[in-house]
């Protein structure tokens, strides 16, 4: 194993057994993988793919039925390893009487931090997931997207190098979605690995390395994100302003050259897209709502058309 491979499976297999020992549920076959130190990579599949059984296999709380896997190059039996790990499990296991401080303060105290190196780090990390303004709030008031912003942040106490993430962004609007994918990537950047699972692609695609497609327990695809979503045979060709004239030739160029034009078309944003730019200037000048232009009229509203009238508080 070269020293940059972080986990490594090999035939990784897990069978479920029902309360007399049969099998039950096959719910991991026979996963090779391997991934590498500094990279976001994804599990991606649909419910009951395996995600969460190949994250628990990798941390030791479950046992493979076969196969192995390697983290830092030793079993994933070895719970030594644990304390260089970070995990978000896919459902809050969290004390709910506890507020966030004193959450982080405990999960700090079983991984033996000092307490004023504790109090540093609970302080950054309360503000790096944004959840300085309810800090003092007990978890059961938590909202879904808070349960997950103070389930990272706890998952980050022990300063891990890796950092498995199980649905990291379930339950959480496109803007805190957004909010912890920049998280994730300044992770990466201070050099640590990170495997997240999900089944939005949309919601993966911009920040994985590389992805596993996992569908009934198997692998069906792996690699790079960039060349999977990549058509390899398609062109598409992008403009500005192009004249009616200029399309009829570039029409007859491709079909010289025995090609066929399969769309024209204007690039579209996305629903996300939109809607964290509307929110963001909404958060730039509360108060000012942006409106459609009325179907009837033709051309461009003027800025101030588009402002609208201000939004009673
Ligand atoms: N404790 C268990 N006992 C029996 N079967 C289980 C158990 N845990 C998971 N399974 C089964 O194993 C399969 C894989 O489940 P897993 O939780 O790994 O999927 P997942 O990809 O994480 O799904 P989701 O997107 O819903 O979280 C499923 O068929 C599930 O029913
Ligand atoms: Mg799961």
């Amino acid at each position: 194993m070269s020293r940059d491979v972080i986990i490594e499976t090999r035939n990784l297999t897990k069978v479920y057994r029902d309360f007399w020992g049969r099998p039950k549920v096959q719910a991991l076959k026979a996963l090779d993988l391997q991934v590498h130190q500094g990279e976001i990579f994804g599990l991606l599949g649909p419910n009951g793919s395996g995600k969460t059984t190949t994250m628990k296999l990798l941390l030791g709380l479950l046992f493979p039925t076969e196969g192995e896997a390697l983290i830092f190059n030793e079993p994933t039996t070895n719970v030594a390893k644990n304390e260089r790990i970070g995990y978000l499990p896919e459902e809050s296991y969290l004390y709910k009487f506890l507020n966030a401080e004193e959450t982080l303060h405990f999960y700090g105290r079983l991984f033996k931090i000092s307490a004023a190196e504790r109090t540093k780090r609970v302080g950054r990390l309360i503000d790096m997931v944004g959840l300085n303004s309810a800090k003092h709030r007990q978890l059961r008031e938590y909202s879904k997207g808070m349960q997950r912003r103070i389930g990272l942040a706890q998952a980050l106490i022990n300063n891990p190098e890796l950092i498995l993430l199980d649905e990291p962004t379930s339950g959480l609007d496109p803007i805190g979605t957004a909010e912890i994918k920049e998280l994730i990537r300044d992770l990466r950047s201070q050099g640590k690995t990170i495997v997240l699972s999900g089944h939005l692609l949309a919601d993966m695609q911009d920040i994985c390395d590389r992805i596993a497609i996992l569908h009934r327990g198997e692998l069906k695809e792996l690699g790079k994100v960039a060349d999977l979503l990549t058509v390899q045979d398609v062109t598409q060709i992008k403009t500005k302003d192009l004249p009616e004239a200029a399309l009829h030739e570039i029409r007859d160029v491709i079909a010289r050259h025995g090609g066929e034009l399969l769309a024209v078309d204007h690039p579209t944003t996305t629903l996300e897209e939109l809607f964290l730019r509307i929110v963001r200037e909404s958060d730039l000048h509360p108060g000012r709502r942006r409106v459609a232009e009325p179907p009837t009229r033709s051309g461009s509203p003027s800025p101030d058309e588009l402002a609208g009238s201000p939004t009673k508080p």
